[in-house]
């Protein structure tokens, strides 16, 4: 195996094994393990680091946007609107509930959903509006919720990417009427399996989504609304409360990446684009993903050459994927394009600044610069 990863989640585990390991013998040792202390606590927690009134954990990140629309009640034959360039989670539960998925395309600078011909895609039918926060950077939320307002649409985040962003001062997961998060292992904020998490700022829907999450349940045995088996494990949520503590410092270091990424690949202009920063948005940088116009692949065999991993998230927007081409036959010239240039290189939280350098030397001498 190449020494430099993607994503380097052992180095991460070992810098704090001995509390992980003891939250996890904690969990053992009372054998709670579902519903144990571990999940309220990391629930209240993560509340409290988000700023936001409720989390309901769940199973993974795309139940969580499944609960979301089942919570606003969002029914078959309602339209969503989505980002035609996003991961497959986010169009695939509103396929599953048997809603519309309506693409919109993506800004070319901010990879995120470019309002700008969605008006005309509005119908009486259309309910929500999902704005995926891809790669760490939150959407442009201003015009998105004047957009919502205007036509009366639910808006569900998708910060699974991109949790401890903040437009303007506000956290990802606060802005629309449901954020979902996930805890996949590679997430900014992951654990050792699948996990998930539901935020809101509303009572009632708070409330629903809790229910839903739990089998419809209102109290045991009573189902008042049909649901899901959707929880975060008890040893899961001990991990992610340990975690939890040390986010402040892993986004940092993403930061630290970035910049140093920045410096040293700015001066390829004409060869390559560095991730574009808003003004308004702080980027919390799941991924680093350059543009590159031409010669990607060459470009990302090169790199695998020299022991240098990259990733193409992703190299087919949804619509043009063969289980969703029934939706749609429009043209999404950004998506398209974006799937032809996008290149994501090694991010993660130990990613060490001679690394950045050996990987920033190869792409130099790929350009022959
Ligand atoms: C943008 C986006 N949405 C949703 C998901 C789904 O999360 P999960 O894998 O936890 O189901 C992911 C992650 O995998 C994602 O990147």
């Amino acid at each position: 195996m190449s020494r430099i990863q993607m994503v380097d989640l052992k180095s991460q585990y070992h810098e704090i094994k001995p509390e992980i390991d003891q939250a996890i013998q904690n969990v053992i040792d009372s054998t709670a393990f579902i519903n144990g202390q571990a999940v309220r606590e990391f629930a209240s927690n993560l509340a409290a680091w988000n700023k936001t009134k409720y989390v309901v954990p769940c199973a993974n990140g795309t139940d969580g946007l499944q609960i979301a629309m089942m919570a606003l009640n969002l029914s078959p034959g309602d339209e969503v609107i989505v980002p035609a360039f996003t991961y497959i989670a986010t169009v695939e539960v509103i396929a599953l509930l048997g809603l519309k998925p309506v693409f919109v395309d993506v800004d070319p600078r901010t990879f995120n959903i470019n309002l700008s011909g969605a008006e005309k895609k509005i119908n009486i039918k259309t309910k929500a509006i999902v704005p995926v926060h891809l790669y760490g950077q939150c959407a442009e939320m201003d015009a998105l919720l004047a957009f919502a307002k205007k036509h009366k649409l639910f808006v569900i985040e998708d910060l699974a990417q991109a949790i401890g962003s903040e437009y303007k001062g506000s956290r990802t997961g606060n802005m629309g009427d449901i954020g979902v998060t996930s805890f996949f292992p590679s997430k900014n904020l992951g654990c050792f399996g699948d996990g998930g998490a539901i935020f809101t700022n509303d009572d009632e829907l708070a409330g629903k989504i809790q229910m839903i999450a739990n089998h419809g349940q209102s109290k045991k045995y009573y189902h008042d609304t049909i649901g899901l088996n959707s929880r975060l494990d008890t040893l899961q949520a001990s991990i992610l409360n340990e975690k939890l503590k040390h986010l402040d410092g892993y986004i940092e270091n993403r930061r630290n990446a970035a910049k140093q990424y920045d410096e040293l690949l700015e001066n390829l202009t004409g060869k390559l684009e560095i991730p574009y920063r808003s003004a308004d948005i702080t980027h919390v940088f799941h991924q680093y993903t350059i543009k590159v116009a031409l010669e990607r692949d060459q470009l990302k065999s090169f790199l695998s050459k020299k022991g240098i991993p990259s990733m193409i998230y992703y190299p087919l927007p949804i619509p043009k994927q063969k289980a969703y081409q029934k939706y749609t036959s429009d043209s999404f010239p950004v998506s398209e394009q974006l799937a032809n240039q996008v290149l994501s290189l090694p991010m993660h939280t130990h990613l060490i600044s001679s690394d950045i350098a050996f990987i920033c030397d190869t792409i130099k001498s790929f350009f022959h610069e």
